[in-house]
């Protein structure tokens, strides 16, 4: 629990500090592994380093500057793609019967369901990097359109969904006291 309550969204990353690249293959191994409705894995994700591109990003990113100074800015994307052939992909076969529930029932909005499924790994990879003291900030204000274009992402058969800028923080940076809802407001038993 401490965990949950200490991690906090960064706002100033060490431009300076790199993560290595067994702590960054821990992150990404979060998102591979996180759950998804029948093991469907409906998502990819899109590992951005080149300082290039990262500058494109930026100004279709409300110019948030953990976009260029966090470590790494790890793209989220759902795949755009899912059908009866990629479900022959997926290798639990006693599985099937509702993988094909699920698209039949989603069908017309396949790309909700698949958002959906990209934002649990989200929160997995969120969970994973306080578990292994790397800094993290969610990103989903950004223009989903240009990061498709910028980052070829329409070839590749994805789509953005959210983004996750993983780093340093940089040192002395002051934080809000984290607020929430209390326990009577969101909770509810029945
Ligand atoms: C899906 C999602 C998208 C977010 N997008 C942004 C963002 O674009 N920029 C930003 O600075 N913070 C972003 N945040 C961070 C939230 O503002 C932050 O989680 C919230 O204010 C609670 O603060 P905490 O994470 O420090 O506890 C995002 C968080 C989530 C879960």
């Amino acid at each position: 629990m401490d965990i949950v309550r200490r991690r906090h969204s960064t706002k100033k990353f060490d431009a300076n500090r790199v993560i290595d690249d067994q702590t960054l293959g821990k992150i990404l191994e979060a998102f591979r592994f996180s759950p998804s409705m029948a093991n469907i894995q409906p998502w990819g994700c899109v590992v951005v380093t080149d300082p290039e591109i990262r500058r494109q990003l930026q100004p279709y990113s409300y110019n948030q500057p953990q976009i260029v100074d966090a470590s790494h800015l790890l793209v989220l994307c759902r795949r755009t793609d899912i059908d009866e052939d990629w479900l022959e992909r997926v290798e639990d076969r006693w599985l099937k019967e509702l993988q094909k529930h699920i698209l039949e029932k989603e069908a017309d909005h396949l790309d909700v369901w698949a958002n959906s499924q990209v934002y649990v790994a989200l929160g997995t990879m969120l969970a994973t990097c306080a578990a292994i003291g790397v800094d993290t900030c969610a990103i989903g204000l950004f223009d989903h359109e240009k990061y498709d274009e910028i980052l070829w992402l329409t070839e590749k058969g994805l789509a953005s969904c959210v983004a996750l800028a993983v780093g340093y923080e940089k040192d002395g940076i002051k934080h809000w006291p984290k607020t929430r809802f209390a326990e009577e407001d969101v909770i509810f038993r029945v």
